[in-house]
């Protein structure tokens, strides 16, 4: 049995996830105006894969018997002064979403719903997967510095992202 109290924070999770979407989407847009294509586009499916994150939770609250509540979406940020303080962003907004679902787990195991816990550890190990492909991205960014050869080299392979 999932409770009201459970009930709320998975909505909020949702609510969460659907952020996530529209800050990589207003990141794309960001890369798209300064024609960064290979950023944009990695971007947008960065975008679509926190969709897909907002989807798992929509289905389970619903598989259990509970109503998915929608609420309002906070505005993105939608101006940066580079590539590396973009991916700071995506990073520090990573790891906040990592201590979420880490709260959200203790949340269930507190509340013996061992049914959310194995729902969730899905999401344990896909944060450990963002936070660190976000966390390379960071890491060439720094070592490239201010140059553009290798940023274009970068844009391009991000630019592959399927
Ligand atoms: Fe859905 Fe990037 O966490």
């Amino acid at each position: 049995m999932i409770s009201n109290n459970m009930e709320k924070a998975l909505n909020e999770q949702l609510n969460a996830e659907l952020f996530s979407s529209y800050l990589y989407l207003s990141m794309a847009a960001y890369f798209e105006s300064k024609n960064w294509f290979g950023f944009a586009k990695w971007m947008k499916k960065q975008s679509e894969e926190e969709y897909g994150h907002a989807m798992k939770f929509f289905g389970y609250i619903n598989e259990v018997g509970k109503k998915v509540t929608l609420e309002k979406i906070e505005k993105p940020k939608n101006e940066w002064q580079s590539h590396l303080e973009i991916f700071e962003e995506a990073l520090k907004h990573e790891q906040y979403i990592t201590k979420r679902i880490n709260d959200l787990v203790n949340l269930a195991i507190k509340e013996n719903d061992h049914a959310t816990n194995n729902f969730l550890q899905w999401f344990v190990k896909e944060q450990i997967e963002e936070v660190s492909s976000v966390q390379k991205i960071v890491e060439t960014l720094k070592l490239i510095g201010d140059q553009a050869g290798s940023l274009f080299m970068l844009d391009h392979e991000l630019g592959k992202r399927e």
